[in-house]
């Protein structure tokens, strides 16, 4: 697992050394509205991070996450992950936050258009998937010009807030990111 650089963007692995940084942001208000995000203690979510694997293939199962730091600030803002199933499928599922204060100005557009690239750049993962509550525009949205359809909603399908709540599924085939690269690839050289 390496660091991803964007424009404005570094997306550093989590890794012990940084675990606390998440951690604080994990605690941040106005992340949980459409999202379960699990409250650990400080320690029980440092031996989390410990566990997890360290290399990033498709033969690796579990969570992978990155802080999302914003270049200009050097702050970090958020976090982008990839938990890897372990149902062998060549699957991935995507998962994003931003804190509420940063939102709005296309970071984790940019994250995650990065995050995609890097989990089929290096991986032979064949298929991303993520999920989202209708009513969450902006994942909807990011997750639409991310290149993934939408392909159902799932009645019941997560826990919010103690509550069971419908979601919408996406998908990202990799064949369909290879033909939308290439586009773009010929869009930029007929520039
Ligand atoms: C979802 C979330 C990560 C989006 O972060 P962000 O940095 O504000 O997203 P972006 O600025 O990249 O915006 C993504 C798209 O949604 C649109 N958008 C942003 N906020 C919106 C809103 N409140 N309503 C509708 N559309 C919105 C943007 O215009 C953009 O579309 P565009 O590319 O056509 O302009 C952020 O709102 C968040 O962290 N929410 C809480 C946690 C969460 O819900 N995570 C996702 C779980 S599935």
């Amino acid at each position: 697992m390496r660091r991803v650089d964007t424009e404005r963007l570094v997306l550093e692995p989590v890794t012990s050394a940084n675990a606390m940084t998440l951690w604080r942001i994990m605690q941040s208000a106005h992340l949980r509205e459409y999202q379960d995000v699990p409250r650990h203690t400080k320690d029980e979510f440092a031996r989390r991070v410990d566990a997890r694997p360290k290399a990033f293939d498709s033969r690796s199962i579990g969570r992978f996450e990155w802080l999302v730091v914003a270049r200009a600030s050097q702050q970090a803002i958020g976090w982008i992950s990839l938990r890897v199933g372990d149902g062998g499928r060549g699957t991935a599922e995507i998962g994003y936050s931003i804190v509420a204060t940063h939102r709005g100005s296309g970071f984790a557009s940019e994250a995650a258009r990065a995050i995609v690239d890097y989990a089929f750049e290096e991986s032979d993962l064949h298929q991303l998937d993520a999920c989202c509550v209708p009513a969450n525009a902006a994942s909807r949205r990011l997750l639409a010009r991310a290149g993934f359809d939408e392909i159902r909603v799932q009645r019941s399908g997560a826990i919010v807030r103690g509550r069971p709540v419908d979601i919408v599924i996406f998908e990202l085939h990799r064949d369909a990111w290879v033909r939308a690269k290439t586009l773009a690839a010929k869009k930029s050289a007929a520039r």
